[in-house]
């Protein structure tokens, strides 16, 4: 038998009944927000991932040459792309562009509960604006997206980049020797990033307050002792995002992020019960349009990682009920077999959602197979009753039956 690929999943029909539900859920928190909806391809020049990550990227993505001989990679995210297609198509265009996507991202990663090779991510872009308006918004959007699929408990972490940045560079650590101590600061490994700042002649006193900064975790309190254009920012953020209504915020100073494009602003949200793999969205401000050929132009964007976002639902018990048909039409006897697809037909048409029985069961066995559907009414079509015009309908909850003139069926059945 042959499996499907390690780290992706298949999605029978409730799961992805389920999954389109809360997508829909998110396209319509989307529009509320004013945002668009905007589609990439799913493979990409590889360039255009290692023109910010380096070349190493390529070890963490799914990256082949084509028939042609052109590196091409399965995108590992979105914004690349989507500032690739805003400097290729939509440069032009009076801004902000508020846009968001949906669609599959491919890592080449040790796969684990919440963590896939092949997943999906729900996320939006506003490009145009480097302003405090332009970052609460997106928060703004990210919350209430995890608040429209009805997650209890989740936690709003906030940062800034340039702080932690700023004092690397009054230590005297050069701009490209950062991204690599970040990261160690990111996941919090002090004694990785330790070696790495001694190595550039950071003192141990500056690098034990840069450690104290990154654990500087609280509420707004902590604003006032913010320092320089950073801790301007921030408050100035906390005051829209307070006008919003956001106020279960955590200022984080050691949140860092993975990716290496953000320039300022930097958000996370976790929900706690997923345990290891416990972010659902990561966005921040950045600007990668220069670097893709086009005009400095700010962004900022964040993406949700709609698995993972779905599990912690699952993980908080949180009931999805697929939707059952509204009618399954049998037939009593092969006499009457065209004539029930007929009456099913209308049913369909006046917006019904109608099953048939595809087997040529007898009716007994039909019976049970519209129990099994989980219908609300058998619809049992039989020669007597069609020659009055008329079929029996059975509510299949009391077992209750009548005799229902099709002219009347639509209107009964919705009733
Ligand atoms: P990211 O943090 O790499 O950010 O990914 C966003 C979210 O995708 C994560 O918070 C996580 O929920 C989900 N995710 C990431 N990797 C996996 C995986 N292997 N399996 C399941 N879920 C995963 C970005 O991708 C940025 N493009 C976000 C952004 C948009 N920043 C600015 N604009």
């Amino acid at each position: 038998m042959i499996q499907r690929p390690r780290g992706t999943r298949d999605f029978l029909p409730e799961e992805m009944e389920r999954r389109r539900h809360y997508e829909s859920l998110l396209r319509g928190v989307c529009r509320s927000h004013c945002f668009r909806e905007v589609a990439t391809p799913i493979f990409e020049n590889t360039e255009l991932f290692t023109a910010k990550s380096g070349p190493n990227i390529v070890d963490e993505i799914y990256s082949f040459q084509d028939k042609g001989g052109r590196d091409i990679s399965l995108r590992p995210e979105l914004t690349a792309a989507v500032m690739r297609m805003f400097v290729n198509e939509m440069s032009n265009l009076p801004r902000p562009l508020k846009l968001f996507y949906f669609g599959q991202c491919f890592r080449y990663e040790r796969p684990q509960s919440g963590r896939y090779r092949e997943f999906f991510q729900f996320g939006a872009e506003i490009i145009g604006a480097a302003n405090a308006e332009t970052d609460a918004e997106a928060i703004a959007l990210a919350a209430a997206m995890v608040r429209a699929l009805g997650l209890r408990e989740y936690h709003l972490r906030v940062g800034h980049i340039g702080i932690l940045r700023d004092k690397l560079r009054s230590m005297g650590v050069a701009d490209h020797d950062m991204a690599e101590i970040l990261q160690k600061l990111d996941k919090k490994s002090y004694d990785e990033a330790e070696p790495l700042l001694l190595a550039r002649g950071v003192s141990d006193k500056d690098k034990e307050e840069l450690f104290a900064m990154t654990r500087m975790v609280g509420g707004k309190e902590l604003l006032p002792a913010i320092e320089g254009e950073a801790g301007d920012y921030l408050r100035e953020l906390f005051a829209f995002l307070d006008a919003y209504g956001i106020r279960d915020v955590q200022l984080d100073i050691g949140t860092v992020r993975g990716l290496d494009y953000y320039t300022g602003v930097v958000f996370e949200i976790e929900a706690p019960c997923l345990g290891a793999e416990k972010q659902v969205c990561g966005g921040g401000s950045y600007t990668l349009s220069e670097m893709l050929g086009g005009d400095a132009v700010f962004s900022t964007g964040f993406a949700i990682g709609f698995d993972r976002i779905l599990l912690a639902l699952e993980r908080e018990e949180q009931a999805f009920v697929n939707r059952s048909p509204d009618a399954f039409v049998l037939a009593t006897g092969e006499d009457v077999r065209v004539e029930s697809f007929r009456v099913a037909s209308l049913l369909r048409e006046a917006g019904l959602a109608v099953d048939v029985d595809l087997m040529r069961r007898k009716m007994s066995k039909a019976m049970k197979a519209a129990a099994s559907t989980g219908a609300r009414y058998a619809v049992i079509v039989g020669a007597k009753e069609l020659a009055t015009d008329s079929v029996t309908v059975r509510d299949m909850q009391s077992g209750e039956q009548k005799l229902v003139s099709i002219e009347e069926l639509g209107s009964h059945l919705m009733d």
